[in-house]
């Protein structure tokens, strides 16, 4: 029987045998009464690690972009967003739904903002000048490092810092979803408090490339992670002996970060196989675990070029327009990678 090799996503990942151990063993108590030990651990090693005052464990990384907003930004106002982020595209509408903001989306090629454009939508005001009496005040910037919807780009320590000083001269809050925040900072070969000092708060997820079966860490300043427990109790996110979970994550901020150095090394090589047999891959923007990959017209239709890769067990994302997404993670390995590329080649010469 053929193997199915599932490229769609990093979240697919199950938790290895050792984890499930862990979990097993984990030492839990009521978290309400923040006498949940492992939890406590977690939170204190993300803090740690992210170079923050404190850190707060959530359900999800949609709970934790959702949670570090509504926390930090008054109802009324306005956020910049990039065009094809998560927050914006993918997360139900919760910056307007629930956080009461107007979304200024603007594109991001290559991940980020361009620094002229940001600063021609959002000049700084004089001091005595009044924003106009027409507009939402604009009080919030998120980025996503990595970029996923621009195939896994990484937002650099100068990049942020100068979108600091955008922030800071117009005095915005400056939120990351770092969902995939490790990619960049083993794909950067930063410290990840290098990479999170420039912004007020971020959301990084253990559930994706790191392996663990559900969770995110919010971090930021003291008051801020308060407010946030707050906001995730009002969402329903309260835990009890939630240790179990967060066993789980404290594993994969312990030991799996490193391995996130493979799945890059696993992706360059597909991006680059994919591209000799002919499909139009832009090699040199593989920075992470992410490769996008345009059907070129003589493979045919994409989705049914799409599903014959599926008939032969290689999975990709549903295409967008000609676009497939293929995501590298710690359950496929290198060899998988070769035989998907061997699969993939009987398919592009039919
Ligand atoms: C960039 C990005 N942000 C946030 C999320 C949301 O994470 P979750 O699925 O845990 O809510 C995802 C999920 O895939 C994501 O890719």
């Amino acid at each position: 029987m053929t193997t199915r090799l599932d490229f769609r996503s990093d979240t697919l990942t199950v938790p290895s045998k050792t984890m499930r151990a862990r979990m097993a063993d984990a030492e839990v108590g009521d978290d309400y009464y923040r006498e949940d030990p492992t939890i406590r651990a977690l939170e204190e090693y993300a803090a740690e690690l992210l170079g923050k005052e404190a850190a707060l464990f959530v359900l999800s990384g949609t709970m934790g972009n959702l949670v570090s907003i509504r926390a930090q930004v008054p109802h009324g106002s306005a956020t910049i967003v990039s065009s094809t982020s998560h927050i914006h595209i993918n997360e139900t509408g919760h910056l307007a739904a629930v956080c009461g903001l107007t979304s200024h989306p603007l594109p991001t090629p290559d991940g980020r903002y361009p620094l002229e454009l940001l600063n021609t939508f959002a000049p700084v005001q004089a001091s005595n000048q009044r924003p106009s009496v027409l507009n939402p005040t604009l009080k919030l910037i998120c980025v996503e490092n990595t970029h996923n919807g621009e195939g896994g780009r990484c937002l650099d320590v100068d990049y942020l810092t100068e979108l600091r000083s955008f922030a800071s001269a117009r005095g915005l809050v400056f939120h990351m979803d770092g969902a995939r925040f490790f990619n960049a900072a083993v794909a950067l070969s930063r410290k990840p408090s290098d990479l999170a000092n420039p912004v007020d708060s971020v959301t990084v997820c253990l559930s994706k490339g790191l392996g663990a079966p559900g969770g995110s860490i919010v971090a930021g300043s003291r008051a801020f992670v308060e407010e946030a427990r707050h906001w995730r109790q009002m969402v329903g996110g309260g835990m009890r002996q939630a240790g179990v979970l967060a066993a789980a994550g404290l594993m994969a901020l312990r030991e799996n970060i490193d391995d996130l150095a493979i799945d890059h090394a696993n992706a360059k090589r597909l991006a680059n196989g994919l591209k000799e047999m002919g499909l139009d891959v832009n090699t040199a923007a593989v920075e992470t675990n992410i490769v996008m990959a345009y059907v070129p017209d003589e493979f045919g239709d994409p989705r049914a070029f799409h599903s014959r890769l599926a008939d032969a067990g290689v999975l990709a994302l549903s295409p967008k327009g000609k676009r497939l997404r293929f995501v590298t993670h710690r359950d496929l390995s290198t060899a998988d990678v070769e035989t998907a590329l061997e699969r993939i080649h009987k398919i592009t010469r039919i």
